[in-house]
């Protein structure tokens, strides 16, 4: 099984056991929804990826610290999507789960999920008291405030915003907790393991802004030209598209970079590698990067 296949397994297992048989049945259908909807998995994908790296010597501690990182996740996509925030009809090619269950629920799905995360990753760390503290404070920092996704979306409510720490804050944080929690999964110390997560996780934003430009709605499954449309701070408008290209693979050299020499240091690299090309194909950054030389080079005659 491959680590995409292993995470989308162990979300169904874990959501299962959390959701119980009580639960109001719209509630559970809008939870459903929210996570069953085809999401690329990247963050559990990680942080199994770093456990194996560290050795893995609790595989179902590593398994539900992914599992509730995904669930954050999908609790943020879901309120992000609200009217208040990007009012987007669409996520992950089905319409976002207010459009389908209407506003109330979807507030409560978002929360439901905040709350499950937590009680996935409680049930498992039960056996595992010190590496539970631990991942319990770095899923909190993640998602909260000062530096967490709640932080990051606050700053659309500012008259200013750092680009960078806006970034970092509604992704970055969370993808520092992918790495993280899987070296802190496995009893191993995260900080060799932040550099990934915060270059990985802001190359990821990175790339959300150049496809918010440049990507096709149906491709990705959500509207683009949000940005511009609810003028939100966007590296492809601060730097323009070809240096918005350039930020983003200084980005993703910086993540390969950080990797720590361990025995599967090839291993991370290449599903980093692998990552870049799939936000943002080699082809396109290399053909913004031809156009903009030539620009520069016919401003000079
Ligand atoms: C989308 O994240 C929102 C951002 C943080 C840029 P993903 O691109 O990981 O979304 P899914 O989970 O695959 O739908
Ligand atoms: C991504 O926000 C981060 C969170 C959802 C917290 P965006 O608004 O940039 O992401 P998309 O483009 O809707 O996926
Ligand atoms: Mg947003
Ligand atoms: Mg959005």
């Amino acid at each position: 099984m491959d680590l995409h296949q292993l995470a989308e397994q162990a979300l169904a297992v874990h959501f299962e056991q959390a959701v119980g048989t009580t639960a109001p049945a719209r509630l559970v259908a809008a939870m459903r929804h929210a996570v069953f909807s085809g999401g690329a998995r990247i963050r559990p994908q990680l942080c199994t990826a770093v456990a194996h790296a560290c050795g893995m010597n609790a595989p179902q501690l590593t398994q539900a610290a992914g599992v509730a990182i995904e669930l954050m996740h999908c609790a943020s996509l879901v309120h992000d999507d609200m009217p208040a925030f990007d009012n987007a009809d669409t996520r992950r090619g089905r319409p976002s789960v207010h459009k389908a269950y209407g506003e109330a629920l979807a507030l409560l799905t978002g929360d439901g999920l905040i709350v499950m995360a937590y009680q996935v990753l409680l049930n498992a760390g039960k056996a595992h008291p010190d590496r539970l503290i631990a991942l319990m404070q770095t899923l909190s920092d993640a998602v909260g405030v000062p530096n967490g996704i709640v932080a990051g979306q606050a700053w659309e409510c500012e008259s200013r915003a750092d680009l960078s720490q806006y970034q970092r804050a509604k992704t970055g944080a969370l993808f520092v907790a992918a790495t993280c929690a899987g070296a802190e999964s496995a009893g191993a110390d995260p900080l060799p393991w932040r550099a990934l997560g915060d270059c990985l996780g802001e190359a990821y934003q990175v790339a959300d802004d150049i496809r918010d430009v440049i990507g096709q709605s149906a491709d990705l499954g959500k509207p683009t030209g949000q940005d511009a449309q609810h003028g939100r701070p966007s590296v492809a408008h601060e730097l323009g598209l070809s240096g918005a290209i350039g930020y983003f693979e200084n980005l993703i050299d910086r993540a390969v970079d950080s990797v720590p020499q361990v025995a599967s240091a090839d291993k991370l690299r290449q599903i980093v590698r692998m990552e870049s090309e799939r936000l943002v194909p080699s082809s396109i950054c290399q053909s913004y990067k031809t156009a903009a030389s030539a620009s520069a080079s016919s401003l000079q005659h």
